[in-house]
């Protein structure tokens, strides 16, 4: 029951689950998207092709193939437009979902990517923001350990600057 924020690439976290930021289609992309897709192998993108996507705000699981996790979780985050049109609540919602999903699949552990923060273009602060209320309000009533994994420095030093006290590394 707590909450982590790494310095890492998420596709070698070895949490029981691994939370993708994905498309509608949720065929394969750019960012965190094309690298799970790569480092899985060719089983998930047949696995995802069965889905038939995802609404916004949504998650579904599947297996992790090549990865060393057990699941991968894809959600699609909203595309930000200025703050005005239920992004937040949309952000919310992706981590609600996936934190359901990973606890009906029994995981006791499951790490993040920093949803929409990247081509969707939500402001890095405030994405992380939204997730760690939202995963803390979470585990305040469910036993599973899970990580924020940060990429690039700049969320790097957004998360230093504000959750200094839920840092593990990347220094
Ligand atoms: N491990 C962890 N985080 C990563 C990695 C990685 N290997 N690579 C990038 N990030 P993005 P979005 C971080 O653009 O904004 C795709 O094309 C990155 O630094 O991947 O939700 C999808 O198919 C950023 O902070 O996702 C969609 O079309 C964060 O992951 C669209 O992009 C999210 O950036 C989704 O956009």
């Amino acid at each position: 029951m707590s909450l982590h924020i790494v310095r890492s690439d998420i596709t070698k976290m070895n949490t029981d689950a691994i939370v993708n930021a994905a498309n509608k289609s949720l065929l394969g992309g750019g960012g965190v998207d094309g690298a799970i897709h790569r480092a899985a192998g060719r089983g998930l993108l047949n696995e995802c092709r069965t889905l038939g996507g995802c609404a916004t705000g949504d998650a579904k699981i599947t297996g992790a193939y090549d990865l060393p996790c057990k699941y991968v979780i894809h959600t699609v985050g909203p595309i930000w437009r200025g703050g005005e049109y239920g992004e937040r609540e949309k952000l919310i919602s992706c981590y609600r979902k996936s934190l359901e999903l990973a606890k009906e699949a029994g995981c006791s552990s499951l790490a993040f990517s920093l949803i929409s923060s990247g081509v969707y273009g939500y402001p890095k602060s405030e994405a992380l923001k939204v997730a760690v209320d939202t995963i803390n309000e979470f585990i305040a009533h469910n036993d599973m350990t899970v990580y924020i994994v940060i990429f690039d420095r700049e969320a790097c030093d957004i998360s230093r600057r504000l959750f200094s006290e839920y840092m593990d590394g990347g220094k």
